[in-house]
């Protein structure tokens, strides 16, 4: 067979990232080999996010902009792949006849088909309730951080979220593979490995729970660093703090989502928690794990927030100080319950609301990085700076970017940084 070259673009959260490492691992056992421009692939696939209306619009307007090459090379495969892929399917079929591949998230194993003289297009979104792809080995792009799917789906069901439309619904993978993945990668030199999950610490397989897989990971022999992304608040419980307390190589940081500071939205948005709640589980994780970095994701301008909701979200803000947050403008999702709620929050009050998370957080973040001046970090080497060549970039165990002005390294090594100085979102610092 002839070598393919394949490029592979992925859009959203890191659950697609470690989707994307998967298909290429599938495409790797096919003979293929990757390339890193467009214009040099036999096969172009583009994996998509749809979890709010602008990353969808960026990833088709990236198909739109493939389509020329395929003037040049009439061979070309095209592929539409992940959320987009499984949501839109008919539209895309549709309006983009050029595709010749479209996939959702569960239906990656048919990839290979395309070599076996399938007809174009090639198209399967069926959702599975139990594909984990189990015995796919990835195709790892990170030198340092492995992504380790445990978990995929979602049944948690927010009311503004397309999740478990496009993911299906929650499935674990058995605790021996999980374990056999990290033993593997920790061979290969991995220094850190991310549990992933779209609700991770939902993880549930046979009698194990999140906790009991954390533990299992963490006493793989040589693993410097572990991390777990995104769990859900009101599945945290106290063995997974303890678990986290005693094992050390377990990184002291958690992402914490809170949406919204306001009992009555967060009621509209099924959550399933209330602010007090929130607080309360803060409260518990910072009682257990000293030094911890809780850093979270906030949506403004949900459907009837009003001005006095929203400044609940910045009283929680404040009464937390996160590390850090991603923050959002609500977009309804067409199919999820909000979609049907009137969007009743006008654009320039959600960009009002917006700066002014914006704006918060900046100062928090400061506040939080600050307390690190004049302390000694040990920080994993994950890249070159990108400003300067001839600095280094790295995290602390507590998830906080650190660019290293002097002192030697190499991608790959934890070392002890003396921090000087705390700008932006950033830590500077050199090697002691
Ligand atoms: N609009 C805005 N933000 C959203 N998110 C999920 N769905 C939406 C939506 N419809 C945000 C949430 C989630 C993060 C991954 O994306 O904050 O935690
Ligand atoms: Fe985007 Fe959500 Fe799909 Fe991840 S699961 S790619 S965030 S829509």
């Amino acid at each position: 067979m002839n070598v393919k070259k394949y490029y592979i673009e992925t859009y959203g959260c890191q659950m697609n990232e470690a989707d994307s490492e998967l298909i290429a691992g599938m495409l790797e056992e096919f003979s293929c080999r990757s390339v890193d421009k467009p214009g040099e692939a036999d096969v172009i696939l583009v994996n998509t996010c749809t979890v709010r209306e602008n990353a969808e619009r960026r990833a088709i307007s990236r198909l739109d902009q493939f389509k020329s090459l395929k003037k040049k090379n009439p061979d070309l495969i095209l592929g539409l792949l992940g959320c987009v892929a499984q949501r839109d399917r008919g539209k895309i079929i549709s309006e983009k006849p050029f595709i010749d591949l479209i996939l959702g998230p569960d239906s990656y194993k048919h990839l290979p088909e395309i070599f076996n003289g399938r007809k174009f297009p090639l198209v399967n979104v069926k959702l599975s309730k139990t594909e984990v792809y189990e015995g796919v080995t990835p195709y790892r792009r990170s030198k340092v951080n492995a992504w380790i799917s445990i978990m995929r789906g979602c049944d948690k069901f927010c009311s503004y979220c397309i999740v478990p439309y496009t993911r299906g619904r929650e499935r674990s993978r058995s605790i021996k593979s999980i374990v056999n993945e990290a033993k593997k990668a920790v061979g290969d030199g991995y220094k850190e490995l991310t549990l992933l999950g779209q609700n991770v610490n939902s993880y549930r397989y046979e009698n194990y729970k999140f906790p009991d897989l954390l533990e299992a990971v963490s006493n793989v022999k040589e693993v410097k660093r572990i991390r777990f992304t995104s769990p859900h608040p009101n599945d945290i419980d106290d063995r997974m703090l303890e678990v986290m307390r005693d094992h050390q190589n377990i990184c002291k940081h958690i992402h914490l989502p809170l949406q919204s500071g306001s009992s009555r939205v967060l009621n509209l948005m099924n959550r399933g928690y209330d602010q007090e709640k929130y607080l309360s589980v803060v409260k518990k994780i910072r009682t257990c794990l000293s030094d911890v970095a809780i850093t979270t994701d906030i949506i403004v301008g949900f459907p009837g927030e009003t001005e006095e909701n929203f400044l609940e979200t910045l009283n929680v803000m404040d009464k937390v100080v996160f590390d850090s947050a991603f923050m959002f403008k609500y977009s309804p999702r067409p199919g999820t319950k909000a979609s049907l709620m009137k969007d009743d929050v006008s654009e320039d009050e959600k960009a009002d609301r917006l700066t002014r998370v914006i704006e918060k957080q900046r100062e928090h973040t400061l506040i939080r990085n600050s307390a690190f001046v004049g302390s000694i970090q040990e920080v994993l080497i994950e890249d070159l700076s990108k400003k300067d060549p001839n600095e280094k970039m790295g995290r602390t165990e507590t998830n906080k970017v650190v660019i290293i002005k002097k002192g030697d390294a190499e991608i790959g090594d934890l070392v002890k940084v003396n921090i000087e100085k705390a700008v932006g979102v950033s830590l500077f610092g050199e090697i002691v």
